[in-house]
């Protein structure tokens, strides 16, 4: 008889206070293990489950946030019709092998009422920011508050998200908060479309057309490694993105990946990257890409 090997998962547990957190990580930190933090609005997908097994990789234990952020949404936004379905989310994340899920109320997360508390600066206006006015500050506003309910060693966020990342790192260090920001890689669907929450807003037809999205920045991105000027590349992006179906396209951008400057031409020195943001239907969407040199 082959022996049969038994793999108890532990359940993971539910907390919905800082100070019912705490109880979990402080022995754990007293102990010396490394907290990962992972943050997320739930509707959890490959995308997310990706931050939290890069997390299992380099940390101890993995404390992974669920809150939907009323902070960074603007009126009109789709902030009570965001996907939830915590039973599901628990569900994948006892599965990876997560810890603890923190999943506090809007009350618990602003006791003194929903405002954006910190300025996101700069990098927080333009792109995303130029076209979401605050979102930017909402989100520095709540992860900080992540940060010191929870006071993880690394957190985790996704390329997906690009500017967000880079808006957190430069926060980061001009707070000087002791978080290892780490960066992970965007998961995509076969076609390339970049998994998102917000892709359950996309009709059958509008799916077939979203992965056009990534096909387009790509393009941008090797004609831009080609020596081509960014700005050609854009009003050609712009107008296949037009002819697909994206209605508005916001932006197509070729930027300076540490400080989203606009870029002109490719140099070999300045890392760039391609970012975009267009509707279709109901969804928007965004993506971006690094460029990478010939
Ligand atoms: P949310 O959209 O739920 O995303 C949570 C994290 O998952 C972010 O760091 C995001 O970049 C990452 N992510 C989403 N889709 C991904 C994909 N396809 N590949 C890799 N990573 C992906 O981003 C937020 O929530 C919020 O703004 C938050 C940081 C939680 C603050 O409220």
């Amino acid at each position: 008889m082959p022996k049969i090997k038994k793999v108890i998962k532990e359940v993971i547990k539910t907390v919905r206070t800082q100070s019912e957190l705490g109880v979990q990580t402080g022995p754990w930190k007293a102990a010396g293990h490394k907290i990962g933090l992972v943050p997320t609005m739930g509707a959890l997908h490959a995308g997310h489950m990706a931050l939290v097994h890069q997390a299992k990789k380099v940390c101890d234990k993995v404390c992974v946030t669920l809150f939907v952020n009323p902070t960074q949404f603007g009126p009109g936004e789709d902030f009570n019709s965001y996907p939830r379905d915590e039973e599901k989310d628990r569900a994948m994340l006892q599965d990876a092998g997560a810890d603890i899920l923190y999943a506090p109320s809007v009350g618990e997360m602003y006791p003194d009422g929903t405002t954006a508390s910190l300025s996101a600066g700069e990098l927080g206006s333009v792109l995303e920011g130029a076209f979401r006015p605050g979102h930017f500050d909402g989100v520095a506003t709540v992860v900080e508050r992540l940060f010191s309910h929870t006071n993880p060693h690394a957190a985790f966020f996704g390329e997906k998200d690009y500017q967000q990342l880079q808006v957190i790192k430069q926060m980061t260090l001009r707070q000087k908060t002791p978080v290892e920001i780490i960066g992970v890689p965007t998961v995509r669907g076969t076609d390339g479309l970049a998994l998102s929450s917000r892709n359950e807003y996309l009709s059958e037809s509008e799916r077939g057309i979203a992965p056009v999205l990534y096909q387009t920045i790509s393009g941008v991105a090797d004609g831009f490694a080609g020596g081509q000027p960014s700005a050609e590349l854009i009003a050609a992006a712009v107008e296949k993105l037009g002819l697909a179906g994206f209605d508005p396209v916001d932006y197509v951008a070729v930027v300076d990946a540490k400080n989203l400057k606009p870029l002109e031409l490719f140099s070999p020195d300045t890392p760039a990257r391609v970012l975009a943001a267009a509707k279709l239907g109901r969804a928007r969407l965004i993506d971006n890409i690094a460029v990478t040199a010939p």
